[in-house]
């Protein structure tokens, strides 16, 4: 099988309809460009049903981006698709994007429509898109709480009816590793081997890129995910974990994607710039924690060999460098290398004199400032030659 995984990204759809995310037209569009140097394979741009902006967005961004894949989301039934059809009509290279939910749960309660109701409606929409582009992806939502026969049922039915992709989503993040791998596996086995298997995980249980990572391993080629892993509730994987982990551990994870990894930051900052929030610190490979070290013993081991405590160089995702941040965990070694960088080479009677200065100074405070650095250094520095002098 080849080991090519497509990245489809969803930062200005699932990630947009979410709390603190919306984006205007000319917002979507400079994510956009960012997102196309980042090399997505496909980017899903709106749901045109929902508003006029999104309309717009999925219409602009084919117009402005003739090299993307664009993508343009609809429910299964006409009118969604005439209008996300509509939205698509400038594109040079459309996806039109169609889905229904599949599980008890959601036929009975919200679709109140039987299984067989749900299966020739999803035939005909794929059906129906297929008479105008070539290229249709269907989504079986809530795929993971679905039946497993009917949810075959459903795919092939699907890929028969003329879809390119199938999509399985993890659509409230219910799914484990071991249990979505041997789904994803039973798809691709029950398919073709024409049809490309993908999978959209949500992280409700904070599962989302290792479920991901497990579909790939089992035989899915495309990924659904986000920039910074925003999207509804906890969010959908997060792309920068996924691509990063198949770029990290090839050892395991022997696949490609064309991820340009060294725009990640930038892609990640720019999001962050548009929207109402960005990652946590300490989030995987954007957070503004992500490469700094502040620990005694890891900033030593950092300083004598960056690999002993880094599996990333930064700049391999367009971080522009490892930080050493001073706090009252760190040691003489971090302390002695930022004075001179700050421009003040020490001694080491003097930097066991600043080294106490700053220790007192960092316990009282969550972290230091360089300016503050700076002052402690002049201050015992000055007192050091005052006793040397007398
Ligand atoms: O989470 C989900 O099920 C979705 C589908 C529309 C793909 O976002
Ligand atoms: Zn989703």
């Amino acid at each position: 099988m080849d080991n090519q995984v497509f990245i489809f990204d969803t930062t200005l759809r699932d990630g947009e309809q979410s709390p603190g995310c919306s984006m205007s037209v000319d917002e979507k569009v400079r994510m956009a460009a960012k997102l196309q140097e980042l090399g997505v394979d496909i980017l899903e741009a709106g749901f045109p049903i929902a508003s006029a902006g999104d309309f717009a967005a999925v219409e602009t961004i084919s117009r402005f981006f003739p090299r993307l894949r664009v993508g343009a989301l609809a429910r299964a039934c006409a009118l969604d698709i005439e209008r996300a059809l509509a939205a698509l009509a400038k594109a040079k290279r459309p996806r039109l994007h169609t889905f229904i939910a599949t599980s008890d749960i959601h036929l009975r309660f919200k679709l109140k429509k039987t299984r067989q109701q749900v299966l020739d409606e999803a035939c005909a929409a794929v059906g129906m898109a297929c008479k105008e582009v070539d290229d249709v992806e269907f989504s079986a939502e809530d795929a993971t709480r679905t039946d497993p026969d009917y949810l075959v049922k459903v795919c092939r039915a699907v890929a028969a009816a003329g879809a390119a992709t199938v999509n399985i989503p993890d659509t409230v993040g219910y799914s484990t590793p071991d249990e979505f791998g041997r789904l994803i596996a039973g798809l691709v086995a029950a398919l073709d081997g024409k049809t490309v298997v993908s999978v959209h995980c949500h992280n409700d249980l904070g599962l989302a890129t290792a479920n991901s990572l497990a579909a790939i391993q089992a035989g899915a080629r495309q990924i659904e995910c986000t920039i910074n892993g925003i999207g509804e509730r906890a969010g959908n994987c997060a792309l920068e974990e996924v691509v990063m982990a198949i770029q990290t551990r090839q050892d395991r994870l022997p696949y490609r994607t064309n991820i340009v990894s060294e725009q990640i930051y930038p892609a990640s900052q720019l999001l962050s710039q548009l929207i109402t929030f960005g990652p946590q610190p300490n989030k995987a490979i954007v957070g503004r924690n992500a490469f700094a070290h502040e620990a005694g013993i890891h900033q030593d081991g950092f300083l004598k060999e960056r690999t002993t405590y880094e599996i990333i160089d930064p700049r391999t995702v367009g971080v522009p460098a490892s930080r050493l941040v001073l706090g009252k965990h760190s040691g003489r070694h971090a302390l002695r290398d930022r004075c001179e960088h700050l421009g003040y080479p020490v001694t080491r009677d003097e930097l066991d004199l600043v080294y106490r200065g700053f220790i007192a100074f960092a316990d009282r405070k969550k972290g230091v400032l360089d300016e503050e650095i700076v002052d402690i250094i002049r201050k015992e520095v000055q007192r050091y030659s005052r006793a040397v002098n007398e």
